[in-house]
């Protein structure tokens, strides 16, 4: 008997394995970042990394030490006032999740309940803001990465602007997979997170604040320290932070944007949209039924399939024979569903061979009939 992995793999939807240069990022050299000159210049410069990956000119762009979840709920406590009608996208965890937010700041939210499957359909958002005429808040998850449902954020925000609706977005799974351009669009307020594509470790929140949205924190005047736009301002404006900014995550960060300024960003945005057919086709070719109905309403970040037994028996098995790691899902997904990444480094010809070779061969250990050789070859040949 032998132990079958040396090391193991984590091919899981954020967090995910670090790119060399990110982890060597990790172990720069240390600074105090409240009061190092130059670490401010470093955290202005990551700033402009990131603006042409948003689309973000006009609107302000922060980087908060916080889990994403920080930034979904500042822009919720920023916009919301008790009352507040916000109509909530609600087809997967993240969106529908966002509810619970808007009624903790006493919001009404609006829950269509839409198919978790499927991307949600613009025009069916129109004709729910037509009905509705007094929504002042729209919520958007752009990649919904428990169900893997891609939303098309461009023509969704077409429709909230034109009926003069605050847009909020978590762009969490798809900042750094996809064409993002918030100015452009109208999209009020972004959020993203360094755990995801941009394959930095977890701990920081992205935030993108249009002049509208701004304006509205104003109005609202949450009383908050940590999630105040204004205090963030006031701060950077004077050449520092409210709190200790984490020196090494914005280091990891930088290395990471920087990676995906050298490869282009058509050249990664297509790697991830090839990488998403590559493993939808070798999960069917191996029997498998991917979760979301149609490959243009998948994220290009994440691919979810139903389990031919329960989801957390199958990867336990997985990680103790084989040491890779893939993921589940949670709520009513959590036994049905398993997923698996293809998140920056992980949109790769290397991950989608190891990924579907290594789920083949634990279903043939389980006894089911699979041809793990032919579906890695017809997920290789998609992604050529
Ligand atoms: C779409 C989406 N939004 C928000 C989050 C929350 O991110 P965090 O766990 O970093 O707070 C996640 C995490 O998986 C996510 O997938």
């Amino acid at each position: 008997m032998f132990k079958r992995f040396a090391q193991r793999r984590i091919l899981t939807p954020g967090p995910t394995e670090l790119p060399h240069g990110v982890k060597a990022a990790l172990v720069r050299e240390t600074t105090n970042p409240d009061l190092d000159p130059q670490f401010f210049q470093e955290y202005k410069q990551v700033i402009e990394l990131l603006r042409p990956l948003l689309g973000a000119w006009q609107s302000r762009v922060y980087i908060w030490v916080g889990e994403a979840m920080l930034g979904l709920e500042a822009a919720v406590a920023n916009a919301v006032r008790p009352g507040t009608k916000v109509l909530v996208i609600d087809n997967g965890v993240y969106g529908s999740g966002f509810a619970d937010l808007v009624k903790m700041y006493g919001g009404n939210p609006i829950t269509p309940g839409l198919s978790w499957r499927r991307s949600a359909d613009p025009s069916a958002i129109e004709r729910i803001l037509d009905k509705e005429k007094d929504v002042e808040v729209v919520t958007l998850v752009h990649c919904d990465t428990p169900s893997t449902v891609y939303n098309n954020l461009r023509e969704i925000a077409k429709i909230v602007s034109s009926h003069g609706a605050y847009l909020i977005v978590d762009a969490v799974s798809s900042i750094a997979a996809d064409e993002i351009r918030v100015d452009d669009w109208g999209v009020d307020v972004l959020i993203g997170g360094s755990q995801k594509a941009l394959n930095a470790p977890p701990g920081l929140t992205i935030l993108s604040i249009s002049k509208r949205a701004w304006d509205r924190a104003l109005e609202v005047a949450r009383p908050s320290f940590y999630m105040n736009y204004q205090i963030w301002e006031e701060w950077l404006e004077k050449g520092g932070f409210p709190y200790t900014m984490s020196d090494v995550l914005i280091y990891a960060l930088k290395e990471s944007l920087q990676r995906i300024h050298n490869e282009g960003f058509e050249s990664v945005f297509q790697r991830h949209k090839a990488a998403r057919a590559a493993f939808r086709a070798g999960i069917e070719a191996l029997g498998l039924e991917p979760y979301i109905e149609r490959v243009d309403d998948t994220c290009p970040t994440a691919t979810a399939f139903k389990t031919p037994l329960p989801s957390p028996e199958l990867r336990r098995f997985i990680w103790e024979k084989y040491g890779v790691l893939f993921a589940g899902s949670w709520g009513p997904l959590e036994r049905e569903i398993m997923r698996i990444s293809h998140m920056g480094i992980q949109a790769s010809a290397d991950s989608i061979a190891a990924s579907i070779s290594i789920l083949g061969a634990a279903l043939r250990d389980l006894g089911f009939n699979v041809q793990v050789g032919k579906a890695v070859e017809v997920a290789i040949e998609t992604f050529r």
